[in-house]
């Protein structure tokens, strides 16, 4: 499955488009790409830092917790790539987790120095220097995020690719504009999965799925999840009857 930045919304975490949006306020082309990072990397670390700090005081909703009960309970049958960078899916407990655009709690060199690795932890809020550094070359870090005219790291791409080989695939709180994660659902479905949207508005990949279910992720879910736990009670209780 995948999620993007509906999930966290009843967290309080910006989502990109729409009217309130991160990108009616900002220009993708200022902030989220190489050439602005180059061009004024201060600008840059100001809109992550504030980003850190917003998600910072967020918690992970019920759309979160479902998801990594799910992963739980169902893995390593069970893969959710995520395009969110907020770190929300890991702080409710989430396994077998791909983050398919890094993450705002992730640190990498600019330079991509020979001595650092190639991304670090970093969740110190408010950030101790900013614009960060990186502690082995003393040049400039930039956030372990993937921006536009970037590439997805290979071994991402490679544990999303396997991730498509499943019987259900649910693509959740996505616009589904962005590529190459907005084809991943047509992927699957290619491949045999059933593929189910969630999202509370009509989306432009809409009628690309099997099935639209319209509606908050956070709703949709549990609901979804009480379904499933009383589908899973009555069949294990007819398993019980059937054995005596
Ligand atoms: P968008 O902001 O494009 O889309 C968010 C979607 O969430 C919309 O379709 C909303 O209708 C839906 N939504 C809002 N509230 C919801 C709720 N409570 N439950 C479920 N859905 C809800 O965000 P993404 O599709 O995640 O990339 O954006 C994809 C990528 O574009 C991001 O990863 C980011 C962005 O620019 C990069 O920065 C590379």
């Amino acid at each position: 499955m995948i999620t993007g930045a509906g999930v966290s919304a009843a967290s309080g975490v910006p989502t990109f488009r729409g009217e309130d949006g991160l990108w009616s306020s900002f220009r993708v082309e200022d902030l989220a790409t190489p050439e602005a990072f180059a061009r004024d990397p201060d600008l840059v670390w100001k809109w992550y830092a504030w980003r850190r700090e917003l998600v910072s005081a967020c918690k992970p909703n019920r759309a979160h917790e479902v998801l990594a009960a799910w992963s739980r309970r169902r893995a390593p049958r069970f893969t959710l790539i995520t395009q969110n960078v907020d770190g929300l899916h890991e702080r409710a407990g989430t396994r077998n987790l791909v983050r398919f655009h890094g993450s705002l709690w992730e640190l990498q060199c600019w330079k991509g120095c020979a001595k650092s690795p190639p991304r670090w932890r970093e969740e110190t809020v408010p950030l101790r220097e900013l614009p960060p550094r990186c502690p082995h070359c003393r040049g400039l870090a930039r956030p372990g995020v993937v921006w536009f005219g970037e590439p997805i790291d290979p071994a991402v791409l490679e544990a999303s690719l396997a991730a498509l080989d499943c019987d259900v695939f649910l693509v959740v709180g996505t616009s589904g504009l962005v590529y190459p994660a907005a084809g991943l659902a047509d992927e699957a479905r290619l491949r045999g999965a059933f593929t189910v949207e969630i999202n509370p508005e009509p989306t432009e990949a809409g009628d690309r799925f099997d099935l639209s279910i319209q509606g908050p992720a956070e709703e949709v879910l549990d609901r979804l999840d009480a379904r499933l736990a009383d589908s899973e009670e009555s069949s294990s209780g007819s398993r019980f009857n059937s054995s005596q």
